[in-house]
């Protein structure tokens, strides 16, 4: 596929971040576009910035869908085919997830399975209703979203990310494992894996919402003593510092993640639609994350010792520097 032009693109995750921007650069290359998100409002906004930006003839369509949940995603088909009067899809962006169960010690049940079930069942339940309609296309392409989680399972030191990681890491595995699958029995499509590193996006927020945990001015108790001890732990927050410190700190990450990132959304999707056009299967979204996929797989004995996995490095990675991702940890 080397044109976007007169397509039809899917995208799940579309009100914010990565999803967003999918859907406003595919519609400005001429592409169709079906947008879903388990929040309407968000998608429909970006439906509306995404038709300002289209190429004449280009249909941008929104639908709330969670992907979670397999009915919805069933509906998410049925109402985009019915809507762009189509009886196949090109491109399928497998985009929306979630951070959350950061920890499986302490971190609830329910918040872990949440997680694990967007970021994982979510990319599933898509690949599952939406082949057949990419093998209708003739020359269709399922894009996976993984993260650098997919191929390092923590976010440095004082950090774990297991429900996360669990998810990502499955779903790296699911999709290498369909390369061979589609190329002996669905040749006509052919499947990309997306592994970002740190990309200024308002996951954390989203997080937050999704999970219904409170702002950060809103954080007490047995939460508040969690974010001091990994805050504390990644040389983030000084001994002894207030209640209100911590809250502040934490407020400060959710905006640092989106501002100070070393990629913007737009840029990020600016790559992986360049690397998708390409025929890239593997496609590395930032430094952050060739970094990672490059010294964990030169060291995979070190990729838990930080300071080897990290060793040679000026300077020495502190925990601010290292690949931050949706918990901005
Ligand atoms: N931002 C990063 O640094 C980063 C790094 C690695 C991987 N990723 C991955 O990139 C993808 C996009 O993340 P983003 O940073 O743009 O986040 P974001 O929060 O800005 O956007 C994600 C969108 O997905 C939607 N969403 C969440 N759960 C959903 C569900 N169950 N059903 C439908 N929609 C749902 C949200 O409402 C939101 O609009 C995610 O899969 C994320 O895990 C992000």
């Amino acid at each position: 596929m080397d044109s976007f032009t007169g397509k039809l693109a899917v995208v799940t995750g579309g009100g914010s971040g990565m999803g967003g921007e999918l859907v406003r650069q595919l519609a400005a290359a001429g592409c169709s576009v079906a947008a879903g998100d388990w929040h309407l409002d968000t998608v429909a906004q970006t439906v509306v910035s995404a038709r300002a930006a289209a190429r004449p003839g280009v249909l941008v369509t929104g639908h709330e869908c969670d992907v979670s949940d397999e009915a919805q995603v069933l509906r998410f088909r049925d109402e985009l085919l019915q809507q762009h009067s189509a009886r196949h899809v090109d491109l399928v962006f497998a985009n929306a997830g979630i951070g959350g169960g950061a920890s499986f010690v302490t971190d609830s049940r329910e918040e872990w399975e949440r997680t694990f079930a967007v970021d994982f069942w979510g990319v599933y339940y898509c690949a599952r209703t939406f082949l057949p309609l990419l093998i209708g296309s003739g020359d269709g392409v399922l894009v996976n979203t993984s993260s650098v989680n997919g191929l390092w399972a923590s976010l440095g030191p004082g950090a774990p990310s297991t429900a996360y990681s669990t998810a990502k890491f499955a779903v790296r595995g699911f999709t290498e494992a369909l390369i061979e699958d589609l190329r002996s029995n669905a040749p006509q499509v052919r499947v990309a894996l997306v592994l970002p590193g740190h990309v200024g996006t308002d996951i954390i927020v989203n997080t937050r919402r999704a999970h219904g945990m409170p702002a950060p001015t809103e954080v007490s108790g047995q939460k508040l003593a969690d974010a001091r001890t990994w805050l504390t732990r990644a040389g983030l927050l000084d001994e002894g510092a207030s209640d209100d410190d911590v809250r502040c700190r934490l407020a400060g990450l959710e905006h640092d993640f989106r501002d100070k990132a070393p990629l913007s959304a737009a840029e990020a999707v600016g790559i992986i639609l360049d690397q998708v056009r390409a025929g890239a299967w593997r496609i590395l979204v930032g430094e952050d994350a060739k970094l990672i996929d490059t010294r964990v797989r030169a060291k995979p004995e070190a990729a838990y010792d930080y300071a080897e996995l990290f060793s040679g490095l000026a300077p020495t990675p502190a925990a601010e520097s290292l690949p931050q991702d949706s918990q901005g940890r």
